[in-house]
């Protein structure tokens, strides 16, 4: 084992039982102590669920990158591995950045993952070398394999970037060939997406680009996934210097998913485009196939334009999503809380057909860790003209969903959340009524808020810093809603 590596698991060991279990989320991944960003390698392994995460457990800020590992049965109770890797080679000293990983057909785990090098050129500028290497292991140690880096600037297609050529996807496709998708940018600036094939024998062979920005969506565009679901193709990645359109693409790091059909012989052809998660952190999704045909997608909680902004003084930042079932209805992506989830759903509370007007709350819908549905509909043909949640509450804090029918939006505002700088604490998304009522499911873990609109049209995710004790729940309208309210506490 490398010195980097000693040091780091010696590190965690002394210091991460200082963070007691209820300063973090109860069933959403967070680094074993220190920083947290992109979900890695996620993937099943003999049976099981792997996920490794950019990790720098010196600080809670971002520095020299580490693999973090977890695994799980169920998506929802995770278990803390060793660390996997540590920068200490020479092609990888300034981070080992995101990728993925696979189980080979002999039984062994790859990991592949890009390597980093960064120095001063003559004129004192900062350049990235980024190469894709490989290391190969049991679930829980891994070895870098010598022959590293396996993909260079030599296998880039021409005008490819060396610099910017980072986090390659692998899985093992039904022609028994492992594959890559690997980010890049090209020479008019923007991103690309590369497929590889051969990965298996620790090489790639280009195949082709398998879509580019042309500058329309955003600039480089990092970590791609691509698979089939429902019968489409899906290719997803997260472009930096998004321009914003509409409400569908916020400026800045976004997601982006194009859906659409793949041809082996002529290559991806796009049908829609679309943002992956409409709230205001949600970036870097990566996705698995279950051995029951399941795809389940999961992402770093968190937006690069906001993570400054972090509890003072905070021993671990930076969490996971609640992984997500993906399906595609009516050729847009709906995505939907794992179904495990249900498997911790303690007592139910209900109230059915609650007109709704001046603020009210029900009994015993209150909590932190919580799965709520909460169903709106006009109480006569008269439409209410703004319908209002307000999640956790105290006399301070509050975290507010409202819905206005009349332009059609959902306004999600954590400007009461604990967040301790005046950023963007805003993000509103297009909804449509289905059927004349809006259905959205809430999901609560201490330290976060995922909404599920309409049975998965569209999700939106926020951190929230509240104290545990900003615990209630009110429901308003302006002008009569009723309301049906299904809760569950979690009990993980
Ligand atoms: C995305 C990203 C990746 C890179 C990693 C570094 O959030 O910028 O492109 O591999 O973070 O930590």
């Amino acid at each position: 084992m490398s010195e980097k590596l000693r040091k780091a698991m010696d590190f965690e060991a002394k210091y991460a039982g200082h963070i007691a279990e209820s300063e973090r989320p109860a069933f959403h991944v967070t680094p074993t102590i220190g920083w947290l960003n992109d979900p890695n390698g996620f993937s099943v392994y003999k049976g099981e669920y792997h996920l490794f995460y950019q990790y720098h457990p010196y600080s809670n800020e971002w520095g020299s990158i580490h693999w973090g590992h977890v695994k799980t049965k169920d998506f929802i109770q995770w278990e803390r591995l060793p660390i996997a890797l540590a920068p200490d080679q020479p092609y990888d000293e300034s981070g080992c950045f995101s990728g993925g990983a696979a189980e080979l057909p002999d039984g062994r785990q790859l990991l592949m993952y890009t390597g980093v090098q960064r120095h001063h050129d003559a004129d004192g500028f900062i350049k990235d070398v980024q190469t894709q290497c490989v290391a190969i292991g049991d679930g829980v140690r891994y070895e870098k394999f010598e022959g590293n880096p396996v993909l260079t600037a030599k296998d880039l297609p021409e005008g490819g970037s060396a610099e910017d050529f980072r986090d390659p996807k692998v899985w093992q496709d039904k022609d028994g060939s492992f594959y890559a998708v690997i980010g890049n940018r090209t020479a008019d600036g923007s991103g690309a997406i590369l497929l590889y094939r051969g990965i298996e024998g620790f090489r790639g062979e280009f195949v082709r680009t398998l879509a580019q920005s042309h500058n329309q969506h955003g600039k480089m565009w990092e970590c791609p996934d691509f698979f089939q679901l429902d019968g489409k193709q899906v290719l997803i990645t997260s472009p930096q210097e998004v321009k914003p359109v509409g409400l569908e693409f916020h400026a800045g790091h976004g997601t982006l998913a194009l859906i659409g059909s793949y041809d082996p012989e002529t290559g991806f052809t796009r049908e829609h485009a679309q943002a992956i998660d409409y709230g205001l952190d949600f970036y870097a999704p990566q996705t698995l196939e279950t051995p029951d045909g399941r795809r389940i997608m999961i992402a770093w909680m968190q937006n690069w334009s906001t993570v400054g902004a972090k509890p003072e003084q905070c021993r671990w930042f930076g969490q996971m999503t609640l992984p997500r079932e993906l399906h595609i209805r009516d050729g847009r992506l709906i995505q939907n809380p794992v179904r495990e989830l249900e498997n911790y759903r303690g007592q139910k509370v209900e109230h059915r057909n609650i007109p709704v007007s001046a603020e009210v709350n029900l009994p015993e819908v209150r909590g932190r860790m919580l799965d709520m549905t909460v169903t709106v509909r006009p109480a006569s043909q008269e439409m209410f003209r703004w319908f209002r949640i307000r999640l956790a509450k105290d006399g301070e804090h509050e975290t507010v969903l409202r819905y206005r029918p009349d332009w059609g939006t959902l306004k999600l505002d954590r400007t009461r959340s604990g967040l301790p700088y005046d950023i963007l604490h805003t993000r509103t998304v297009q909804v449509a009524l289905k059927d004349g009522e809006l259905k959205l499911r809430i999901v609560l873990d201490r330290f976060s808020l995922e909404v599920f609109v309409n049975d998965g049209e569209q999700a939106l995710s926020t951190v929230i810093y509240t104290r545990q004790e900003a615990d209630a729940i009110t429901f308003e309208a302006s002008g009569t809603a009723l309301m049906d309210v299904e809760k569950y506490e979690l009990l993980v």
